[in-house]
């Protein structure tokens, strides 16, 4: 899926903002109590403990074996598991599927589409958001400048950042009807003189491969690009996010009465 590994205890230490920027979606959400939702890229957690704890039925998918465990040390009898979202193991299993800050990992979004769609139970809903069009754009362009100007090769992206008119597309095309969709710039702060380093380092592997001296890079990299993106004592990241609602039709001649 990507070349990205995760430290699940550095993630929940220093980047635990990614489940807190999350309660915008969970609201989206609306999880009724007893309802199945099923949480994908569930990472360390916290979705999955406070929707249970509010009385949902629901189950989270991770994809990296670290973040399940994390998890399952949080909060152990999570109903948590390794899966991959290109190949979900459920068929029209859940009154929902929710995704938050997971599905710009995923390059072969139409699997993912597909994969989701068929989890979903005939008149379920998919709610995600995660990255869209223009994402971190310029941290990523400063960087690929920089390798540029190293001598270094462009770096391969491991994100998929969509336009609202791609996604809802690939949506479509797997039978899903999208109901809402949003793209939004949200400035995300980075904590602390060293934020954009320790985000670049925890999620932007790809573009530190070839480099001899990382820290240098790092350094170079946080002087050209205070002027854009350092403000008020702080470091901000460029976020744009995509928020997007659908529905799988429920199975016609299900209701009572013929047309
Ligand atoms: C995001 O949440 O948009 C994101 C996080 C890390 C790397 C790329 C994108």
């Amino acid at each position: 899926m990507t070349s990205q590994t995760w430290n699940a205890s550095l993630y929940d230490d220093k980047h635990g903002f990614v489940s807190a920027l999350g309660a915008g979606v969970i609201d989206l959400l609306d999880a009724r109590p007893g309802e199945r939702v099923l949480d994908v890229g569930c990472g360390t957690g916290d979705h999955v403990a406070s929707l249970r704890a509010a009385g949902v039925e629901v189950t989270g998918v991770d994809a990296s074996a670290d973040m399940i465990s994390r998890a399952r040390e949080k909060f152990p009898d999570l109903p948590v598991r390794v899966a991959d979202v290109r190949d979900l193991p459920f068929d029209a299993e859940f009154d929902a599927v929710l995704s938050n800050a997971t599905l710009h990992w995923v390059r072969e979004a139409p699997a993912a589409a597909s994969s989701i769609a068929r989890a979903l139970a005939p008149g379920g809903r998919f709610v995600a958001e995660f990255g869209g069009a223009g994402n971190i754009a310029t941290i990523a362009d400063g960087a690929q400048t920089l390798r540029k100007d190293l001598g270094l090769a462009p770096a391969q992206s491991p994100w998929f950042f969509p336009t609202i008119g791609v996604y809802a597309a690939m949506l479509e095309a797997v039978g899903l009807e999208v109901s809402g969709a949003w793209l939004f710039d949200r400035p995300t702060q980075l904590v602390g003189e060293d934020g954009l380093a320790n985000w670049l380092t925890m999620f932007c592997a790809h573009l530190l491969v070839g480099v001899p001296d990382v820290d240098g890079f790092l350094a170079e990299l946080a002087t050209r690009l205070r002027p854009v993106l350092y403000r008020d004592g702080s470091w901000w990241a460029d976020y744009r996010r995509i928020r997007v609602t659908a529905v799988k039709p429920a199975l016609r001649g299900a209701a009572a009465s013929p047309a």
